[in-house]
C-alpha cells in the first residue's frame, strides 16, 4: 500500500507550503493555465490531494469536475472545501493498481502524480480518461542539484515518500505519448524558489 494513505493532509500541505518548498501556489497556477488553454467542459484531476487550484474552475464553462486520490481523507476535505462546485465527482482509487471505470473528460490534469504512482497503470488510466478531443496536462518535477526529490521539512510522514519517489523525464514522456497519438502542443518550465523547477506539458490527441 502506498505511503500516501499515512500522510495527513495537514502534513502534505504544510510541507508543500514550507519555506524552501513553496510548491502549492505554483501548482495551482499551472492548473489555472491548463484550464485557460483548454477551456474544458469536464476535467479530471489525478491525485487531487486537498483540491489545490480548484478555485480556478469556472462553473459556467466546466460543468463536471472529477477528483481521484488514493487517500480517502483528502477527498472528504475536497468535498468540504468546495460545496458549491457543481457536479463534483470524487473517486477513491489507486491509479497505480487498477483501471478506472468512469466516463471520459475533456481535460486530464496530472501534477506530480506519476513521480509517486509510476507510469504504468497510472499513465494508462490518464489516457483512458481522455475523450476523443481531450487534452492531457502533465506537471513533472525536474531534478535539482540543490535539493532531493522530496525536500527535508519537519514532517516525518512526508519523508516516507522518498522511498518511492521517482523523477520522470519529460523527453521520455513525450516519446512515450507521441506513438499513442498524444502530441505535445505546449511546454513550459517553471523555476521555483527552492532551486527546483516544474515542467508543464499539454498534450492533445
Ligand atoms: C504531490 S501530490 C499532487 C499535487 C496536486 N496534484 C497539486 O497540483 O497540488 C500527489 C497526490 O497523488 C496522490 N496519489 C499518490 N499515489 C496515488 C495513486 N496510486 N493513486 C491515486 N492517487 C495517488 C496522493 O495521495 C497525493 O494526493
Amino acid at each position: 500500500m502506498s505511503h500516501w494513505v499515512n500522510v495527513p493532509l495537514a502534513d502534505y500541505e504544510g510541507h508543500m507550503s514550507a519555506s524552501g518548498v513553496e510548491q502549492l501556489a505554483p501548482l495551482a497556477d499551472l492548473f489555472r493555465q491548463a484550464l485557460v488553454q483548454t477551456n474544458p467542459e469536464s476535467v479530471a484531476i489525478l491525485g487531487i490531494a486537498g483540491g489545490n487550484g480548484l478555485e480556478h474552475i469556472n462553473p459556467a464553462t466546466t460543468t463536471r469536475t472529477v477528483g481521484i486520490d488514493i487517500n480517502a481523507e483528502y477527498l472528504e476535505v475536497v468535498a468540504q472545501r468546495h460545496p458549491s462546485l457543481q457536479a463534483l465527482e470524487l473517486h477513491h482509487h489507486d491509479l497505480a493498481e487498477k483501471p478506472i471505470e468512469i466516463p471520459p473528460v475533456d481535460l486530464v490534469h496530472a501534477a506530480l502524480v506519476f513521480e509517486h504512482a509510476g507510469t504504468g497503470q497510472c499513465l494508462e488510466n490518464a489516457i483512458k480518461l481522455l475523450s476523443p478531443t481531450a487534452h492531457l496536462s502533465v506537471v513533472l518535477q525536474l531534478p535539482s542539484d540543490q535539493q532531493t526529490g522530496v525536500a527535508p521539512t519537519p514532517y516525518p510522514s512526508i519523508q516516507s515518500l522518498k522511498e518511492t519517489f521517482q523523477h520522470i523525464d519529460p523527453a521520455w514522456l513525450v516519446a512515450t505519448l507521441t506513438p499513442r497519438g498524444l502530441h505535445l502542443k505546449h511546454e513550459t518550465r517553471h523555476p521555483l524558489p527552492s532551486g527546483k523547477a516544474f515542467w508543464h506539458g499539454i498534450f492533445k490527441q
